[in-house]
């Protein structure tokens, strides 16, 4: 195992009932400004239980935050904050509005020239604004992770910042939220879920045995809860389940000690940028041909992955291994999730060659736990994925 040092200070309130418990959360005195979407949660009655646990605060409101969160719109977000000396930040809803809130969190105290900086100079926010949130779509992690992406459709990019400044106070999880998920959000979430494991797990042994069986668990996990959140998302021990495995996912834990990988992340986010495909879906485009076009630095992992997660025992590791992407694959197919990019767009000739040249314009010249997957291979990974 590698060396590591871990923290992670954002309190989960985890269970049914647990938004009303959001007043004793943030201080009195506090100028409250909550950040929301396009408006599920006053559909779903998630906005009611906010704005009546939240009823003694000063509070006042900010919706319309878009999936890939809006440079733009969070722009103006930011204009309400410094005109009305807000002082805490509540999101309300899924990985798109806590990470827009993550952004105005370190955009409010930043000091530079423009925010945007943030993003393209790889600013790290050692202190942002205190926030906290409500989480109603279980995927990213977002939740209880000091990271944020956010899109600009003006430049067609989509930018990842951090650090530890950035870390929710509090996340409350309710996982009755999810009763009112469109099953195409639900199918997401379990994916990107899914693979935010793979992607710290997908690399080589380096003897983490319990880091490797953490990562199993939460894979083994979602892969049986699946089928059930999918068919009822009110059947409560699913949801449970499903919600707490997502958080887990991308929460910091099974990364330490470990090499990590994120290049589908890397790939995919190009793909949201340029097509505005859901996060989730490009991950299952770009993941079996990224697993392909790496088969020989990754097949001791993939073997193990075959065995441990999908009960493949028979064959050598070459065919263990196959046989594992081609069940992952399978897995991402069987939740409604499409894994060709011409299954999004006609207008994919080309993309390799774009995503290849902003990645050598940007300097990510070596991606990957090897550090080697240079913008020539990318090329090729997402020309597999066409
Ligand atoms: O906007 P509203 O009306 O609320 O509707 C949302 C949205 O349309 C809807 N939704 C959320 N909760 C709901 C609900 N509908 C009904 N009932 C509910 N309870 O779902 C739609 C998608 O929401 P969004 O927040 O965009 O989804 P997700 O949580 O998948 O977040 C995706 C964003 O997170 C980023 C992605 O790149 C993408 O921008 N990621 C953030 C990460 C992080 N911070 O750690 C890691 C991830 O890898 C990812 O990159
Ligand atoms: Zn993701």
């Amino acid at each position: 195992m590698n060396n590591f040092e871990f923290k992670n200070p954002t309190k989960i309130i985890f269970g049914k009932h647990t938004i009303e418990k959001l007043e004793r959360e943030i201080p009195k005195d506090a100028k409250v400004l909550m950040l929301y979407g396009g408006g599920s949660i006053k559909k779903n009655g998630i906005y009611n239980q906010v704005k009546t646990a939240l009823s003694k605060h000063d509070l006042i409101e900010f919706g319309g935050i878009p999936a890939n969160p809006e440079y733009a719109v969070l722009m103006d977000a930011l204009k309400i904050i410094k005109e009305q000396n807000i002082t805490y930040l509540l999101a309300v809803g899924g990985g798109s509005v806590i990470d827009g809130t993550k952004f105005l969190s370190s955009a409010a105290l930043f000091e530079g020239d423009t925010p945007w900086d943030i993003l393209t100079k790889n600013i790290r926010t050692e202190k942002g604004m205190p926030f906290g949130t409500v989480l109603t779509l279980p995927a990213t992690g977002s939740e209880m992770n000091s990271g944020a992406v956010i899109t600009r459709e003006e430049t067609k990019e989509k930018l990842a910042m951090g650090g530890p400044g950035l870390f929710p106070e509090f996340s409350i999880l309710d996982p009755q939220v999810i009763t009112s998920i469109p099953e195409r959000q639900l199918a997401n979430g379990i994916t990107d879920a899914f693979t935010h494991v793979l992607e710290q797990y997908m690399t080589y042994p380096i003897g983490a045995q319990l880091q490797d069986r953490f990562a199993e668990s939460i894979m083994q996990t979602l892969i049986e809860v699946a089928p059930k959140v999918l068919q009822d998302p009110t059947d409560y021990q699913a949801a449970s389940n499903f919600m707490w495995s997502c958080t887990m996912a991308l929460n910091g834990l099974i990364q330490k000690g470990v090499p990590t990988d994120w290049a589908v992340h890397a790939m995919g986010h190009e793909l949201t940028a340029l097509f505005g495909i859901d996060h989730a879906r490009t991950l299952a485009v770009i993941a079996p041909s990224h697993y392909k076009y790496n088969f020989e630095a990754k097949k001791e992992k993939l073997a193990q992955y075959a065995e441990r997660v999908w009960n493949i025992t028979e064959g050598s590791t070459n065919d263990k291994a196959y046989a594992a992407i081609e069940k992952t694959e399978a897995f991402f197919n069987q939740l409604g999730i499409d894994t060709k990019l011409s299954d999004y767009t006609n207008a994919y000739q080309g993309t390799a060659e774009i995503i290849s040249k902003r990645f050598t314009e940007r300097g990510w010249t070596g991606l990957g736990e090897h550090q080697s997957l240079s913008p020539d291979k990318v090329e090729k990974i997402v020309k597999m994925a066409y």
